[in-house]
């Protein structure tokens, strides 16, 4: 059975050495710097507060079997916009942008385990814009945000995500989906 445990959650059981010898042996051969996130960045990330990561772990018979079949990283980064956007007057007015910044939640990361199947990545999509909306209700802020390579445009563009833009270096697609 898979489970979605949060990181954070563990780490505060004390489990910490056992959750590390867990990500280690995750492996993602489409996204190495995914790999690397979540086993050399994501535990300092949770306790400085900067982000929550949750596993999706399938569950063995014991808990030496268990493995993180995939992850997701959430946080709060707001955005930049540009004056001279081209991000249509509905969704820029969707925004709320004040002063050329909107307000937003930020998926960091989502990465499945190699040899997991199609569509568990947005399985755990729909689990992270549970979180978004819950931060929603409790906070307001409309805006989930991503960065994302051109091969990903149209599998985010799937989930409802519209590109704004590139990152500063030109490398990435900015993209945003709007809540609600
Ligand atoms: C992104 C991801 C979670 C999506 O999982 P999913 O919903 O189960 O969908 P799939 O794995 O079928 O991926 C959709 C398509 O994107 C492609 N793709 C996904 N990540 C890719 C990557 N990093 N580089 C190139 N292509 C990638 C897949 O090969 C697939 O292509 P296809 O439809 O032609 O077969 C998963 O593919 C993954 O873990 N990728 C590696 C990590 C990653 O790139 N994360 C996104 C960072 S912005």
């Amino acid at each position: 059975m898979i489970a979605v445990y949060s990181l954070r959650d563990v780490i505060s059981d004390g489990k910490e050495d056992k959750v590390k010898s867990l990500l280690s042996s995750f492996r993602c051969s489409l996204d190495r710097d995914a790999e690397r996130y979540l086993k050399e960045k994501a535990i300092e990330h949770d306790i400085r507060g900067i982000s929550r990561t949750y596993l999706a772990v399938d569950e063995g018979e014991t808990p030496e079997d268990d493995t993180v079949v995939g992850y997701f990283t959430v946080a709060v980064k707001c955005l930049s916009v540009k004056e001279n956007h081209n991000i249509s007057a509905e969704i820029a007015d969707k925004m709320n942008i004040d002063r050329g910044t909107a307000q937003a939640y930020l998926l960091g990361q989502l990465a499945k385990a190699d040899g997991t199947g199609k569509g568990f990545g947005k399985e755990m999509m729909d689990r992270a814009v549970d979180i978004f909306i819950e931060a929603n209700r409790a906070l307001g802020c409309r805006v989930i945000r991503l960065d994302c390579k051109d091969r990903l445009v149209g599998y985010y563009g799937e989930c409802g995500f519209v590109p704004v833009g590139k990152t500063k270096d030109g490398i990435l697609n900015q993209m945003i989906r709007i809540l609600a």
